[in-house]
């Protein structure tokens, strides 16, 4: 490999754009090669963003052939995801995928199959697993029994359909709610709870007006009962502006620890009333980027904390909910 990680950009959007400017277009060992969006303004946004480095594609096979790159970001919308992964696998190339790393079970079992095979390095965008806060609680949790935990993401959705907001209130597009966005927090119980095992789920719908090609939730709850026997509720809210936010409240038999908000301070008690506070770090984008980049340089996991099968076990996760929702029942995984 030359001095610098070669890298190209599938989906050239605002996930893209975050990326870039948390800290990886300052990255001085990395050469920004090449973006590819079906949108070419987009692909020379983000070219822009970085000093206009790189070439522009509309094609991903025609880029990833002329361009060769040693890395590739595959930041597309939910429903688009599929046919990118399986060009850059068939050239064998490491890459980074953002969540939720599919729509369908289907499509990202056998991307993860492909991965596999060629023993691929990879990439998911839980980000949140490289918090401080997160690694503390995850450290404790070990001498410890997983009991319950709630939490969520609750909002008051989209107040226009545009931008990104045009995709994410089309089921057939985001997947939901519970499937798109709380798929950080389904990752992060996960993460500190093991894998889970059955999935009951409540879709809350009909509470607000909505034009007709809004068709996801306005809300769910969803139950997890973990392989170890220790359970979550989760949920999700899109209609409820008022007195919302993101957050997982995690028991223990020992502990209780309290995330608040997108950067997931955390507030954890230990008997005794001993109380330790970690506040959630600024662009921690970067972090998941520099293991990344590190890891294509190396050919091998460098810090990577989410790989595509944890990428495969949250989709499978959001896709049993989907199910429970519509059939009332609960679900066996089998992932
Ligand atoms: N990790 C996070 O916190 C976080 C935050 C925001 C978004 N995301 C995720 O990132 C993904 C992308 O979101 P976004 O906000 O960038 O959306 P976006 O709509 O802003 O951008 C998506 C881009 O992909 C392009 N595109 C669609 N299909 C394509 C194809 N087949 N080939 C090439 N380009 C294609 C679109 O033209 C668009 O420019 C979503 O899955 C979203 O959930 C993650």
């Amino acid at each position: 490999m030359a001095e610098k990680v070669k890298l190209a950009f599938i989906g050239c959007g605002g996930i893209v754009r975050q990326h870039l400017d948390q800290g990886l277009k300052s990255f001085d060992d990395v050469e920004f090669a090449a973006w590819c969006d079906l949108k070419e303004e987009n692909a020379a946004a983000r070219r822009e963003q970085v000093g206009g480095r790189g070439d522009i594609f509309t094609d991903a096979r025609r880029m990833l052939d002329k361009i060769r790159p040693d890395g590739v970001y595959i930041m597309l919308p939910p429903f688009a995801h599929g046919p990118a992964e399986k060009l850059v696998i068939q050239r064998r190339l490491p890459f980074f995928v953002e969540k939720p790393v599919a729509i369908d079970l289907r499509t990202a079992k056998q991307i993860a199959q492909g991965v596999r095979k060629n023993r691929l390095v990879t990439a998911v965008g839980y980000m949140t697993r490289y918090r401080k806060s997160v690694q503390r609680v995850r450290e404790l949790l070990r001498s410890q029994t997983p009991v319950i935990m709630h939490g969520g993401w609750i909002g008051g959705g989209p107040s226009s359909y545009v931008g990104i907001w045009e995709w994410w209130v089309q089921k057939d597009k985001s997947g939901g709610q519970f499937l798109e966005q709380t798929t950080h927090t389904i990752d992060l119980a996960r993460y500190l709870f093991g894998d889970v095992a059955r999935v009951y789920a409540a879709a809350v719908r009909g509470r607000k007006p909505r034009p007709k090609f809004y068709t996801i939730e306005d809300a769910s709850m969803v139950q997890l009962q973990f392989a170890n026997g220790a359970a979550a509720n989760l949920y999700s809210s899109c209609s409820t502006p008022v007195g919302g936010g993101i957050c997982l409240h995690v028991w223990a038999t020992g502990m209780k620890a309290e995330f608040a908000s997108w950067d997931h301070s955390v507030r954890i008690h230990l008997p005794d009333g001993e109380e330790i506070a970690i506040a959630g770090e600024p662009n921690i984008f970067a972090r998941e980027d520099r293991a990344f980049v590190d890891s294509v340089r190396a050919g091998k996991n460098q810090g990577i904390l989410a790989t595509y099968e944890d990428g495969l076990k949250a989709t499978a996760i959001a896709c049993a909910a989907n199910e429970s929702m519509k059939t009332g029942q609960p679900v066996k995984l089998a992932v």
